[in-house]
């Protein structure tokens, strides 16, 4: 068995953060989102990875290697431009050959892995299985329709009065029968050739197409608390460990990790919390359910229930909440007089201040 994995896309949807960045780099707990799904693949004895890149093909590659950190074997597979799943998959047929495989979105992020399904899949071998998960707002995704049995009858990608809530998660088993099914289909309205409707195809012509609805998904919305919620989740089961610098004067409690190379001076920290090594706290405050990333300066503040990626400085500014800060930002206090907001702010940006 292989897995194809998808790191091209463009990541409109998490704006700003990846106008600059691959979202499938995006940081969970100070780990790239994609980081989990490869972990969960080499975790479930995959060891062959096809990785399909786009316009981002140099940060992935850079970010993940030739795969041996993971236990895995990558190849890396270019597709020019982002022409859908089902696409990814044509372009992949000569790397895949005959194997079944789990085709696994980087973007998306599974709680408690998939080594479970892929036994069960290895063992009874439908045509195809697709995991299912309920939510909010079915309309950006691919939406699954059940008989009275649970069994899939319909499939639609994105519709706009969708038949139930639950949404196709991004990771699939497939036998090769997959690949006469992508062949067949023609571009949706977006141009994209899509995996759903290829999925659609077997299950028109009576192919075994099972599912099995999952709890603990997310994916790359754009809605800046769901992505807090992940980090939170993440960090929930992390093991206290202090590898970096915390002087005398500071205090860490209960489930805090400090990388090594941080630094934590006159500061209290409050688990579950990650510092990232190259980072400095001091003369603050770190609450529950927050991720420090690399290099970033944390002085004289307070932060709670927020991720913060590499290369950042907050200084000075009392306390932040439930907020996301990309790389390389400036958090500053302004000065008393003209009483003024200074703003320099990357496009798509989002900003609440106390008028
Ligand atoms: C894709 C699929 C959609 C699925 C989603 C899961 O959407 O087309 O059916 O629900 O992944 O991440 P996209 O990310 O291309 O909008």
């Amino acid at each position: 068995m292989k897995a194809l994995v998808l790191s091209g896309g463009a990541g409109t949807r998490l704006r700003p953060i990846t106008h600059t960045s691959a979202k499938q780099l995006v940081p969970v707990a100070n780990k790239a989102v994609l980081f989990y799904g490869l972990e969960s693949i080499a975790a479930a004895g995959i060891t062959d990875v096809g990785v399909i890149v786009g316009d981002t093909a140099t940060e992935i590659q850079d970010a993940v290697g030739d795969g041996s950190k993971f236990g895995l074997e990558i190849t890396y597979i270019p597709q020019e431009r982002p022409l859908g799943l089902a696409h990814a998959v044509l372009i992949a047929r000569d790397y895949l050959g005959d194997d079944d495989f789990v085709m696994y979105l980087g973007d998306n992020f599974i709680v408690g892995g998939i080594a479970d399904l892929v036994d069960e899949f290895r063992q009874d071998r439908p045509d195809a299985r697709i995991l299912l998960t309920q939510v909010q707002d079915p309309r950006a995704f691919g939406v699954a329709e059940l008989d009275g049995s649970g069994q899939v009858i319909g499939l639609e990608e994105k519709p706009e009065h969708p038949k139930s809530d639950l949404a196709l998660v991004g990771v699939y088993l497939f036998t090769p029968k997959i690949h006469d099914a992508v062949r067949a289909i023609t571009p949706s309205w977006r141009g994209e050739l899509e995996i759903t409707h290829a999925i659609q195809h077997l299950i028109d012509r009576r192919a075994d197409v099972r599912c099995t609805v999952i709890k603990g998904y997310w994916k790359d919305t754009g809605n800046v608390g769901d992505m807090l919620e992940v980090n939170r989740t993440v960090l929930e089961d992390i093991t206290r460990r202090i590898d970096g610098d915390v002087d005398e004067a500071s205090q860490t409690v209960g489930r805090v990790v400090v990388e090594e190379g941080a630094r934590v001076v006159n500061s209290r920290i409050v688990g579950p919390a990650v510092v990232g090594s190259g980072t400095v706290v001091q003369d603050s405050y770190i609450g529950p359910f927050t991720s420090i990333a690399e290099n970033c300066r944390i002085i004289d503040s307070e932060l709670e229930f927020s991720i913060v990626l590499r290369d950042s400085t907050i200084h000075g500014v009392g306390r932040i909440e439930s907020s996301l800060i990309g790389r390389h930002v400036e958090v500053t206090p302004a000065p008393s007089v003209p009483s003024a907001h200074h703003l320099v702010l990357g496009d798509h940006s989002k900003v609440q201040i106390h008028p």
